[in-house]
């Protein structure tokens, strides 16, 4: 087992941005835990396959082969082979991927997954349960943060750099609905490990942030 950092918090709060610096700069492996997740969703709409249909989840599970690429300064997603990084990021997809991510047989399969990777590397894993369900000895956990309303005006520049529409009003319910549904759940919720320290980037510059959790990350060596 390589050198495990654990980053979680709520959508929006700037995981994905921070982790794949980190990833950069410290020269670490970065896993999206949540573009996992986001494949399933995908597969499973493009299937219409419901939440109740144990036998063809286990198909998709048993048929999807994820690879997660940094490429140059992009974070590419790949499934069986198709370039999915826009598609898994539509509305549609972060809709279905919440009440889709409670599913026992999604979670042991991703986690399994999720763990392999780190088998052979020193990486930066980023998602909702790293630090207290994946990887419970993570040698640094953080726990980011940021308000509500800020994270959905992250979520709406974000979606237009990418191309796509988005109103703020309609992201900042979601956001809302997807933070109750993932820290309410039975399985994995969202929550902040016991030992993670906790950062808030509401009124942080990425680059703040960036350092913060260097310094975090120096002071556990
Ligand atoms: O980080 P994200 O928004 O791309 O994650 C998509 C969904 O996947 C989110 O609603 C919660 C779920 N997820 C999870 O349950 N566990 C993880 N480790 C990562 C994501």
């Amino acid at each position: 087992m390589g050198f495990i950092v654990a980053i979680d918090g709520p959508a929006g709060s700037g995981k994905g941005t921070i982790a794949k610096l980190l990833g950069e700069r410290l020269n670490l492996t970065n896993i999206d835990t949540g573009a996992m997740y986001r494949c399933i969703a995908l597969q499973m709409l493009r299937n219409n396959i419901g939440l109740n249909e144990e036998e063809k989840i286990k198909d998709i599970l048993d048929n999807a082969d994820i690879v997660l690429k940094s490429e140059e300064s992009e974070y590419k997603v790949y499934l069986n082979g198709e370039d999915v990084s826009l598609a898994i990021r539509s509305e549609e997809v972060s809709n279905f991927v919440s009440p889709m991510s409670k599913l026992q047989i999604i979670r042991d399969k991703l986690i399994d997954l999720q763990r392999k990777t780190a088998e052979n590397a020193d990486i930066v894993m980023e998602g909702r349960d790293i630090g207290t369900n994946v990887f419970p000895n993570a040698d640094v956990k953080i726990y980011l943060d940021a308000t509500p309303e800020e994270r959905a005006r992250r979520r709406v520049k974000q979606n237009m750099e990418k191309g796509l529409e988005s109103d703020y009003n309609t992201v900042l319910e979601d956001i809302k609905a997807r933070d109750y549904r993932d820290s309410t759940r039975e399985i994995a919720p969202l929550k902040q490990a016991e030992d993670a320290i906790y950062l808030d980037s509401t009124n942080l510059t990425i680059e703040e942030v960036v350092e913060k959790a260097i310094e975090i990350i120096n002071n556990s060596k």
